[in-house]
């Protein structure tokens, strides 16, 4: 087991210009590294006129995201730019005042401790995949990236959306959705070349295109909702509508509630996507672990479906586990 490595992106051989860097990056900004940027637990180095710090170890991410985050600009110019079209003042980017008084409603409706309110959507759609592949040949492959984006797609949606969602408004989110991150700049050229943030972006007409299809369908979202007020259905959105600020007891404006949804929707999608689908993978490349893996299943389960508490409690090692694959995808693979 000490001896596997995962796999990683093409590393460079040798050290990039800054141009090159650039251009690489617009691509897949770990591709823009050479080979030795991922041999030291934590890398810092100018690009243009940003700093940059890469981070390869768990400890190292720790120190940079939790223990010493105010040192580090988490919420870059290059990341609001980016994805304010589609989220506008939305977690992922706001600061200050605004994130403190949104943090405060969104935190506690996504907390982990809601989860097993959620639980149910999850099994549901993972015993109808389940069914769908039973139905393939003896022996057919499936591309396990987009099952799992499949899989996460559907799940994100109902939890977030509602149960009622329906396949028209899911579709039109996931394909707006897709459409934006392939269309959107990864990198921010006025920034990286340190010119002001007030400086109007181009923007290509694709990106106005799918953040107005997704913003479209999530404003026909909330207001149904608003009009079958008192449903009883569980969603992150019907909560995000009940829930009132502790201190001043002002719910979220319109605005405020489509940004929110889009981020948590962002959130939980394609992160969970591409950590199910590396995880797969890295099971299939361990015979040791996968045995070990479906022991635990076969102890733990049985023939029953899984519940939120059928884990934490028996078998915590199915959690280390999952918490290294994160940590490999972290990591970028460190040799
Ligand atoms: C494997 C899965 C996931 C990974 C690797 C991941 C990773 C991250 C990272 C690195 C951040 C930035 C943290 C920071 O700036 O300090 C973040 C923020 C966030 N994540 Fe996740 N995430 C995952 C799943 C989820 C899920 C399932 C949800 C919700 C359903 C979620 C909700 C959020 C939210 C709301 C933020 C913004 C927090 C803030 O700025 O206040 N994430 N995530």
């Amino acid at each position: 087991m000490s001896e596997f490595i995962p796999p990683f992106p093409k590393r460079l051989p040798e050290e990039p210009t800054a141009w090159q860097r650039f251009w690489l990056g617009r691509r897949n900004l770990m591709g823009a590294w050479p080979e030795a940027a991922f041999r030291y637990d934590f890398v810092a180095a100018k690009i243009l006129a940003k700093q940059i710090f890469i981070c390869n170890t768990p400890e190292t991410v720790q120190y940079a995201f939790s223990t010493h985050n105010s040192n580090f600009e988490r919420k870059s110019p290059t990341m609001r730019h980016m994805l304010q079209p589609l989220i506008g003042d939305g977690l992922f980017i706001s600061e200050g005042e605004t994130w403190r008084k949104r943090r405060r409603i969104v935190s506690p409706i996504i907390h982990v401790s809601r989860l097993s309110e959620f639980a149910p959507v999850m099994t549901n759609t993972a015993r109808d995949m389940i069914k769908r592949w039973r139905r393939l040949p003896e022996g057919a492959t499936i591309d396990v990236l987009s099952e799992m984006s499949q899989l996460t797609a559907e799940i994100i949606c109902r939890t977030v959306f509602g149960q009622n969602l329906g396949h028209e408004r899911a579709t039109a989110i996931v394909e707006g959705f897709t459409e934006f991150q392939r269309t959107v700049s990864l990198v921010d050229l006025p920034s990286a070349f340190g010119l002001p943030d007030w400086l109007p972006r181009f923007r290509r007409p694709a990106v106005r295109r799918s953040t107005k299809r997704i913003q479209r369908v999530l404003d026909d979202i909330i207001a149904d909702y608003r009009a079958r007020k008192n449903s009883g259905e569980i969603s992150v959105i019907g909560r995000l509508i009940d829930a009132r600020d502790e201190e001043t007891g002002e719910p979220l404006s319109n605005e405020a509630l489509r940004n929110e949804a889009v981020v948590i929707f962002m959130a939980g999608y394609e992160t969970t996507a591409s950590t199910l689908a590396f995880a797969w993978f890295l099971i299939s490349q361990v015979p040791a672990v996968e045995a070990r893996l479906h022991d635990e299943i076969d102890s733990v389960l049985g023939d029953r479906s899984p519940t939120c508490q059928s884990w934490p409690i028996h078998a915590p090692s199915s959690r280390r586990r999952f918490g290294s694959f994160r940590r490999f995808r972290c990591s970028g693979a460190k040799r």
